[in-house]
């Protein structure tokens, strides 16, 4: 019988890389492992993950980039790593670390401006574990506030096409609606789409600074706009940007309004673990007044175990992330953020300006610190396979077709901006020479789109999250 996994070598050995190369562990019942020989085999695979990153080759992903930074959280995490903040009566330090990270965020994105709007009122956040469950809640917050305020049981939620995926994600667990807004010509959400799909059980509205994709801030004074009239929450997704535009801003860059100085705006997610340059792990979610916080809140006055609250999804939470993302930001300060966000301004806009030179390519929209490009001309997936050959590791995009370039710190190296530029205008030579032949990295992008093409999709991505939890299989 012939094997199923022939022909798969290439794929497995990159997707298990120490299938041959370590100990594979299976059962507790083997003898314990010496710890030094532990650290050994854990130093070497980070070594290894971390060298395309270091190189500044990678978009996104790596944000500080810092080894020194990291060196010195990990050692702020270490303090606290084993302590579970939920007893706060033991650990009353993450009182303090976690209402000081919500203050900070508060104060750089403009908390003050509410009471400006509605004496008394006061801005006020949560810790989450990331952009993702920063947004997950937001959406449950409104479902609860709608059903409690309005009593509103078939909620449904507004939110431009290229809003971040987990806000339907949050939808689908909390059982909301998704009404997918289109974009405008400049690839910004339509606000008059928008307007279309309110109806009397909409939640809320969504806006994204920057999206994901694109890197684009929606017009979030206009969707403020409508959130009033209909009296409705406008949830602002600044899980990328909330850390980086407010010092664009005050490096001189134009960026238009999208925080609380819009009064529409009801909440905003910005992620500390991104270009907060914290550890992986932490994000905060600001709410424009407490009455909106407690939706969130869980408490249960009748369990057996005890009185319980928490405000979020976890139960226990490590201390050790609340610490070191007290520390990244109190390190960093105002003057480590706008000169992070300067570097990386000014290394965006030399990638637009190279970019804008190959008449093949159209920038989507004018970014200012994540570059997504697409193609009429070439296939833009075989100018990605020419880049990943040239040591490059770009964010493919598609509906439609694209790459995106999200800088960070280790982008703005000396001679990494001219130096993709020059490898992208000989990939698109590649890509113009190969015309009509299978890229590599878009083979599964092809399906995208179409009602057969996504239940093959789906299959597919499901079977990728299987083998993400599984052994990798014998040679
Ligand atoms: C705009 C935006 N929102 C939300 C998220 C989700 O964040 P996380 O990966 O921390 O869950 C991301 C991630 O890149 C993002 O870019």
């Amino acid at each position: 019988m012939s094997n199923p996994l022939d022909g798969f070598g290439d794929f497995l050995d990159s997707f298990y890389p120490y299938r041959d190369a370590a100990p594979v562990h299976s059962t507790l019942d083997a003898p314990a492992r010496d710890r030094a020989d532990v650290l050994a085999e854990v130093a070497g695979m980070a070594r290894r993950e971390d060298a395309q990153g270091d190189l500044g080759r990678v978009s996104g992903s790596l944000y500080s980039g810092d080894h020194e930074h990291y060196q010195f959280l990990s050692e702020v995490f270490a303090n606290f790593a084993h302590a579970n903040v939920l007893q706060r009566d033991m650990y009353p330090s993450a009182t303090k670390f976690e209402g000081e990270i919500i203050a900070m965020t508060l104060a750089m994105l403009h908390g003050d401006a509410v009471a400006e709007f509605k004496p008394g009122q006061e801005a006020v956040g949560v810790l989450t574990s990331g952009g993702s469950e920063s947004l997950m809640t937001a959406v449950l917050t409104y479902r609860e506030q709608a059903r409690t305020e309005r009593g509103i049981v078939a909620p449904n939620i507004v939110l431009p096409v290229t809003a971040h995926v987990a806000l339907q994600k949050g939808a689908h667990y909390f059982g909301i609606e998704v009404r997918k807004a289109p974009l405008g010509p400049d690839h910004r959400v339509d606000v008059a789409a928008v307007r279309e799909l309110i109806d009397s059980n909409t939640i809320a509205l969504v806006g994204s600074a920057g999206d994901y994709g694109h890197g684009l801030i929606d017009p979030i004074v206009e969707l403020g706009e409508l959130a009033l009239e209909h009296g409705i929450g406008l949830h602002v997704d600044g899980c990328l940007g909330g850390f980086l535009l407010p010092w664009l801003e005050r490096a001189g860059y134009d960026v238009p309004l999208w925080d609380f100085r819009v009064p529409g705006v009801t909440s905003i997610s910005a992620d500390t673990h991104k270009y907060g340059y914290a550890l992986k792990g932490t994000s905060v979610l600001l709410y424009r007044g407490r009455d909106l916080r407690r939706h969130q809140y869980f408490t249960v006055p009748d369990w057996p175990g005890g009185l319980y609250v928490s405000p979020g999804m976890a139960g226990s939470r490590s201390g050790g992330l609340i610490a070191a993302t007290w520390a990244s930001m109190v390190t960093m300060g105002a003057a480590g953020y706008l000169a992070a966000a300067t570097e990386i301004g000014a290394t965006a806009a030399k990638l637009k300006a190279g970019i804008r030179e190959i008449p093949e390519l159209e920038i989507f929209g004018d970014p200012l610190f994540l570059v997504a490009f697409k193609s009429d001309v070439v296939d833009i997936y075989l100018v990605n396979d020419a880049l990943t050959a040239a040591g490059w590791r770009m964010n493919a995009l598609h509906l439609p077709a694209g790459l995106h370039f999200c800088v960070t710190r280790p982008n703005t190296k000396p001679g990494i901006a001219d130096a993709f530029v020059a490898d992208l205008a000989k990939a698109v030579e590649y890509a113009k020479a190969r015309a009509g032949e299978p890229a590599q990295s878009g083979a599964m992008y092809g399906f995208g789109g179409t009602p057969q093409g996504e239940i093959t999709l789906t299959a597919l991505m499901s079977g990728f999250l299987d083998m993400m939890q599984s052994l990798a299989p014998e040679a």
